[in-house]
């Protein structure tokens, strides 16, 4: 199938011995680049339960920290939103751990209460938080939020906020209501008042903005909504639901944080993978269950995920979506598919999680004249069909292969596919064991492995049957669409990060990722879509390292294996060209490809050693420009961008004398992108 030119000097190198190659390409493509080739997922953040040394694809994790950490505390994917803990969902009243990053201002005492206490915003929302003020209070006095880890306090940012309060009938409370950004030496950075109402004895919502004022020194602030003490002394004043955002990205409500969102959408993404993984449910009451993430907030009761912490859900399927849709990348979507680490659906009770899977797909591609979630949709704002590449059967079900085989495959994409006949459907157990029936057409494959691995194992899928199954590589072994080199030494692959795994991305890393994805665009007549993972991690609360983008409450940290993404899927291509193979054994690894409109030639070359070596590329093409492009990231092997040193390696752009033979010479360690336009 593929073209196998003698390698003209197919030396094993090792050492720093120069390796010296001629590289032959044919001008005739033999398969497309699928415009799905690279792309992102993610889950949500870590855990510390003992499923963490399984090579499961977290996203934001927590380094060095462990046992209970996470207990009770909320997250918002992406830390979109700044405060924490903002409807005290899923947690258990009256205990100290419920009001988590809250604290008292000044002269009050806080309890997070149930409705046997008041009742409620909502009945998804059955916690309220509790604050009685001192009968001898003074000064401003009320609540604090620490945020994700601090808050990043902009001066040339609106922030958006609201909250839901009440008062007792007959309260003594009056006044006025100070919502605020603080340094954490307390100096107001942004504030606005808002009166209080003593007769809002209902749940009454309160939306403000504000503009800070002054630049904070640091990442320290807190939020605080306070009142004058002298004027609510002895009083007791009921909240819910605090917001509050800043600028988001495409000005969504509930977006996400811009930079963050804009460094992926600077890679231009050809898919990207959601709900999970393994966030898709740790039990099955507790499964990601779509109509619990759509419509408002206050209807969302979030939800304990398989690490052990809470989901906000205002990250729901629909803004889910929109953020795909701002971006440009359509979604792989991942439906639940009876399986949890805390049981697994019997046959007979499958129907109803079909169903559920069924109006999911519905939410984002039915018609809103046919299908009532598809109207829910439509209702919310997006009446045409959301783009989908395909739907994820679970998350590695190798786990619980068994019953995937005897039930669950078969019924739910026996029913669904005879619902939605246009969309694909992929598996995720290890690739033809067990054999599934109906054969699936699309695989997830799962690599965590060393960067000597990827190197090695850039022609993995050579061999595989082209059969019609088409595959996604997210990161180990040949059965299983993720991956990233994640230590230097294999025994430390699945172990904590304090016993070996890398920290950051490193140079080294990131060349054999590179190579290993040389192997998937000359295979990519069946590896239709790839993703490194995981890619988020708050520098301040992580677990899973290393990972693609790293980030704090104002920067984003981007790794050498984010720019090596960057360069290869920004340069695809539309089809591949053959060429010379590499050596499996050898250091340098290529691929070819073709940008048609443009006529570009593009060449990939990832140098996994430390020799460097000089490469001589034979085009077959009559005219060829006088002068190419490279994009070159090249680095000593151990070195990372990490917070303190952010730009240690990243890609520079140079020319080179390009003509039908050129020559170009590879330093070690290094990652590049040619293009030469030629035809
Ligand atoms: C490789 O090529 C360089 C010049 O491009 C030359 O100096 C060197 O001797 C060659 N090495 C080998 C092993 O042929
Ligand atoms: C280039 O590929 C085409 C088919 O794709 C093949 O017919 C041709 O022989 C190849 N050229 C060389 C020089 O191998
Ligand atoms: C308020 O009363 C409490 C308890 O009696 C006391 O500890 C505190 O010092 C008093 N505060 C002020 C400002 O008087
Ligand atoms: C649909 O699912 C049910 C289980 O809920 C199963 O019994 C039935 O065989 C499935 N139908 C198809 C066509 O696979
Ligand atoms: C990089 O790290 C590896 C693994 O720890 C080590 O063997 C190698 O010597 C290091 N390289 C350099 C240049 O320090």
């Amino acid at each position: 199938m593929l073209f196998i030119f003698a390698s003209i000097l197919s030396l094993i190198i090792s050492g720093v011995v120069a390796q010296n190659l001629t590289i032959t390409i044919n001008g005739t493509a033999s398969h497309p680049i699928p415009t799905t080739m690279y792309g992102w997922m993610w889950e949500d953040i870590n855990h510390n339960t003992p499923q963490a040394s399984r090579r499961v694809e977290m996203v934001v994790c927590t380094r060095n920290v462990r046992n209970s950490y996470y207990t009770e505390r909320q997250w918002s994917k992406l830390f979109r939103a700044v405060l924490q803990n903002r409807a005290f969902q899923q947690v258990t009243p009256k205990t100290s751990a419920a009001l988590y990053a809250w604290s008292s201002f000044g002269a009050t005492t806080l309890t997070v209460v149930d409705k046997s206490v008041t009742p409620s915003l909502s009945t998804a929302l059955p916690n309220s938080l509790q604050v009685q003020v001192a009968p001898n209070a003074s000064g401003q006095i009320g609540v604090s939020n620490s945020g994700y880890f601090g808050i990043n306090v902009n001066p040339a940012w609106t922030y958006t906020g609201s909250f839901y309060y009440k008062v007792p009938a007959g309260t003594k409370a009056k006044g006025q209501f100070l919502a605020a950004l603080r340094s954490s030496s307390g100096a107001v950075l942004a504030s606005k008042s808002i009166t209080l109402n003593p007769s809002a004895t209902s749940w009454t919502q309160v939306t403000f903005n504000f503009k800070p004022i002054a630049t904070p020194a640091d990442n320290n602030n807190v939020f605080t909504l306070t009142v004058d003490g002298a004027s609510t002394a002895g009083q007791t004043i009921f909240f819910s639901m605090f917001s509050l955002f800043p600028p988001t990205f495409k000005n969504r409500p509930n977006g996400m944080r811009i930079d963050l969102a804009e460094a992926l959408q600077a890679t231009k993404p050809g898919f990207f993978r959601f709900p999970g993984g393994n966030n898709l449910g740790q039990s099955i009451a507790g499964r990601w269950n779509w109509r619990n993430t759509v419509g408002p907030l206050i209807n969302r009761p979030g939800r304990l995920g398989d690490w052990t912490y809470i989901n906000t859900d205002g990250l729901g399927l629909k803004e889910y979506l929109d953020f795909l849709e701002d971006v440009g990348m359509p979604s792989i979507m991942a439906i639940w598919a009876g399986y949890s680490f805390g049981g697994t659906v019997p046959e007979n009770q499958m129907a109803q999680y079909i169903q559920e899977a069924s109006d999911q797909i519905n939410f984002v591609i039915g018609d809103p004249a046919k299908s009532a979630a598809a109207a829910l949709r439509a209702s919310l704002g997006h009446p045409a069909p959301y783009p989908l590449v395909a739907v994820e059967v679970g998350n590695e079900d190798f786990f619980a292969s068994d019953t995937y085989s005897a039930y669950r495959w078969p019924d739910i994409v026996g029913n669904l596919s005879a619902q939605f006949p246009s969309v694909q459907f992929m598996a995720t157990t290890n690739v033809g064991s067990p054999v599934l029936k109906p054969k699936p057409k699309l695989y997830d494959v799962h690599v965590y492995q060393t960067p000597t691995w990827f190197a090695q194992n850039s022609f993995i899928y050579d061999s595989f049957p082209r059969d019609g199954t088409k595959y996604f590589e997210v990161g180990l072994d040949p059965t299983n669409g993720e991956f990233a080199a994640i230590s230097t030494n294999p025994n430390d692959l699945f172990g904590a990060p304090s016993d070996g795994r890398l920290l950051w991305p490193t140079v080294a890393g990131t060349v054999g990722e590179a190579a290993f994805m040389t192997g998937l665009e000359r295979n990519a007549d069946i590896v239709f879509a790839a993703s490194y993972a995981p890619l988020l991690q708050h520098i301040n609360g992580d677990q899973w390292t290393p990972d693609l983008i790293s980030f704090d409450a104002k920067n984003v940290y981007k790794s050498t294996s984010y720019y090596m993404q960057q360069m290869f899927s920004l340069n695809k291509g539309d089809e591949y060209l053959p060429s010379t193979l590499p050596s499996k054994t050898g250091t340098v690894f290529w691929s070819v490809t073709r940008r048609i409109a443009t006529k570009e030639v593009l060449i990939k070359i990832s140098n996994t050693g430390s020799a460097s070596s000089s490469l001589t590329f034979k085009l077959p093409f009559n005219t060829v420009s006088k002068t190419g492009s490279a994009t070159v990231l090249s680095g000593a092997q151990n070195a990372s961008n990490t917070p303190t040193a952010p730009n240690t390696v990243v890609p520079k752009s140079s020319s080179f004398t390009a003509a039908k033979t050129f020559t170009y010479n590879v330093p070690g360690f290094s990652v590049h992108v040619l293009s030469v336009v030629a035809s």
